[in-house]
Order: structure tokens, then C-alpha cells, then sequence
């Protein structure tokens, strides 16, 4: 069972919603529904997210990702639709058990994070678990762990106003985990950082994401970003999810032109894997170079290829030869995108 399910979510702002979703399920687009002065934020938003995964929601400024987090922790009622976490409707609870789950279970961590400027880092980290009640000697234990968790052990006792921007969306990322909550909504939580800062956050989440397994919903407009994080990304446009998929489907099969604009900018030697270019293993190429596993990005395969005219092994899950990998193969695959290392295999060829 997934952790968390969203069916047919809807969310339309002005008057009358209701009849709104119904002449959008009958056709009608949010232009036309624009023109009566109605907002369809979301329409017909399906996903599932399983336990343990980053789903990465994507999608330019005014797409809907936004309100579509909100409804997945009931701070907005969906027009339509249901949320299940867990097995259970989120829409269905009533306002006290709703309460109870969110309290319990979900944790948001925002864009720009507002750390209180006359409480420590650590009673900061702490709040959410003041917030719930839990004693003062518990909630400094948990807190300081989830500081150590993210990277901030020594920095209890100082003041916000003594921790940069990145370290302060730190203590925001703390407060998150010090709850324990197993799903963790985050809506543009990197975007207000410097590149190499929010990079650097990047892979601190990805680390804390391999040792907690909590269920993470990442919302941002970067497909960098989106790439690196997302083990299933959805893509947004006009309330709408136009795709949801890999970051390897996205980049190969993207859906439309929209989806096909965003992915021009990025590294493919990053995302792309031995195992998704590979040629079938053939009489033909008898000799390997080199033997990696189909996980592989196709990054580290540059150096072997620019330096040999023999292919490079490959092998599946289960250790046995899959195929092989040719110089031809690469640069195909990563098609007319300059790269330096590109350059570096097609001097050779
Ligand atoms: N409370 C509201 N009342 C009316 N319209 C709203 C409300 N909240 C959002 N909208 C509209 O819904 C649409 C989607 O907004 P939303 O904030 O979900 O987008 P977003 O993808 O998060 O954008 P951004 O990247 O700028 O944060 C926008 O047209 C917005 O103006
Ligand atoms: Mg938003």
C-alpha cells in the first residue's frame, strides 16, 4: 500500500467551485472558467507515493504546487478528490483527528523559514515538539538530535541571527525531524539558498533521506533540482500533473513540449544511466574494457570511452552481463547537448 495517495484532487478559488469541477471534468479549460473569475489551482491530480520515496512536484511559478501540498496535509480542503494517508481519507477525519495526524505525522518545511530571533537554535528546533506538548527535557533530546541530524551539533546555544541563511533553513529542516513525522512536505525549502549552499542541502537531504527512509513531498521549479532529488518526479502545468515519472522517463520520453522545454538545460550525463543507453551484448563487440553496473551514470563512463575504442561492460541487478555501452552509443544518447566531457569523447572519434 502506498503511503500517500491523492485521486482526483481539485481545487478551484472564486465562486461556486463545485460546479467549476464539474465543467471541468466535462471538458472545459481554466482559461474559460478564468473568464468567470474562478481559479482551477489543481484539476484531476492523481498520484501515489510510497514509503520511504522523494516525489519531486515541479512546475513553473502559478502551476499549482502549492496548493496541491496544502491539500496533503489539510490545511486547504480539496473542491474534490480525496487525500489517503496511509490507507485512510484525510478529507473524511474530522477536525480533531485531522489535527491529530498532521500533528503526529506530517511535517512542512517552508521556503523562507522563520526562526523565532530571541530563542536558541535549539528551543527553534524544538517548537514543533512545544507546539504538541511533549516535556521540556524530552524536546531538548530530540531537538539536539535532529540538529546533529542536520548538521548543525554545537550550535544549540546560539542566537538565529549567528547562523547563515542556509544554516537557518537548517534549523527549519531540525524542527521537521525532531517531530519524528514520517511525511515531510517541502515546498521550495532550498530556493531562497546560493547555488552552492542549496547543492550542499541537497546532498545533506539525500543522506538523511538514506538513513531515516521518511516519506518526502519535494515542491520546486528547478529541474536540476527535481533531477537530483526525486526518485518520481510530476510535472505541473496549469493545475495540471502533464507527467509523472523517473527522472530518466522525463528526460527520454517527455511527455509534451512544456515538459521537453525544462529538460533542454540539463546535465543528461547526470541523470542517464549505463543501464538506459546500453546496446544488446552482441557477438560482434567480443572485448569490454571496463564492467559497471546498469545503475551507473553515464558520467563516469567518459574517461573509460575517451581513452579506448572497446565498449564497456554491463551488468543487471542480478550480476550477470546486460549489454554494452559504445562511444557511439554514449554520444547518441546525449544527443546535440555540449558538455566538456562530450567533447572530450568526440575528440577522439
Ligand atoms: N487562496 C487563494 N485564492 C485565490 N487564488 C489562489 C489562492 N491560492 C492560490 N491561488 C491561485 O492558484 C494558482 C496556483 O497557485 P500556487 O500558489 O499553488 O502555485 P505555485 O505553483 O505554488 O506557484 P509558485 O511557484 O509561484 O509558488 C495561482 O493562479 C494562484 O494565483
Ligand atoms: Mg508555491
Amino acid at each position: 500500500m502506498s503511503r500517500l495517495k491523492a485521486e482526483h484532487l481539485y481545487k478551484v478559488f472564486g465562486r461556486r467551485p463545485e460546479a467549476a469541477v464539474r465543467r471541468l471534468e466535462d471538458g472545459a479549460s481554466r482559461d474559460e472558467l478564468r473568464a468567470d473569475g474562478t481559479t482551477a489551482a489543481v484539476i484531476d491530480a492523481s498520484f501515489e507515493v510510497e514509503a520511504g520515496q522523494i516525489f519531486v512536484v515541479m512546475g513553473l511559478s502559478g502551476s499549482g504546487k502549492s496548493t496541491l501540498l496544502r491539500m496533503l496535509n489539510g490545511l486547504l480542503e480539496p473542491t474534490a478528490g480525496s487525500v489517503l494517508y496511509d490507507g485512510r481519507d484525510l478529507t473524511a477525519l474530522s477536525p480533531r483527528e485531522l489535527r491529530e495526524v498532521r500533528s503526529s505525522n506530517i511535517s512542512m518545511v517552508f521556503q523562507h523559514f522563520a526562526l523565532f530571533p530571541h530563542r536558541s537554535v535549539l528551543e527553534n528546533a524544538a517548537y514543533g515538539l512545544e507546539v504538541r506538548g511533549v516535556p521540556r527535557r524530552e524536546r531538548e533530546e530530540r531537538a539536539a538530535e535532529a540538529l546533529e541530524l542536520a548538521g548543525l551539533a554545537g550550535w544549540e546555544t546560539s542566537w538565529p541571527d549567528e547562523l547563515s541563511g542556509g544554516m537557518q533553513q537548517r534549523v527549519g529542516l531540525a524542527r521537521a525531524l525532531a517531530t519524528d513525522a514520517d511525511l515531510l512536505l517541502m515546498d521550495e525549502s532550498f530556493s531562497a539558498l546560493d547555488p552552492l549552499i542549496r547543492r550542499d542541502m541537497q546532498d545533506q537531504l539525500l543522506d538523511l533521506q538514506k538513513r531515516l527512509k521518511k516519506t518526502i513531498v519535494f515542491i520546486t521549479h528547478d529541474l536540476n533540482e527535481a533531477m537530483r532529488l526525486g526518485d518520481r518526479i510530476a510535472v505541473m502545468r496549469d493545475g495540471r500533473i502533464v507527467q509523472n515519472g523517473t527522472a530518466e522517463d522525463i528526460l527520454v520520453r517527455p511527455a509534451d513540449d512544456y515538459v521537453a522545454s525544462f529538460i533542454q538545460d540539463v546535465d543528461r550525463s547526470r541523470v542517464l544511466t549505463a543501464g538506459s543507453i546500453m546496446d544488446e551484448p552482441s557477438a560482434a563487440v567480443p572485448h569490454t574494457t571496463a564492467t559497471v553496473d546498469a545503475d551507473t551514470p553515464v558520467a563516469e563512463l567518459f574517461t573509460t570511452l575517451s581513452h579506448s575504442d572497446t565498449p564497456v561492460a554491463v551488468t543487471g541487478r542480478d550480476g550477470e552481463p546486460a549489454g554494452v555501452v559504445t562511444r557511439e552509443g554514449l554520444l547518441a544518447a546525449l544527443g546535440e547537448q555540449p558538455h566538456a566531457a562530450t567533447e572530450e569523447v568526440t575528440a577522439r572519434a
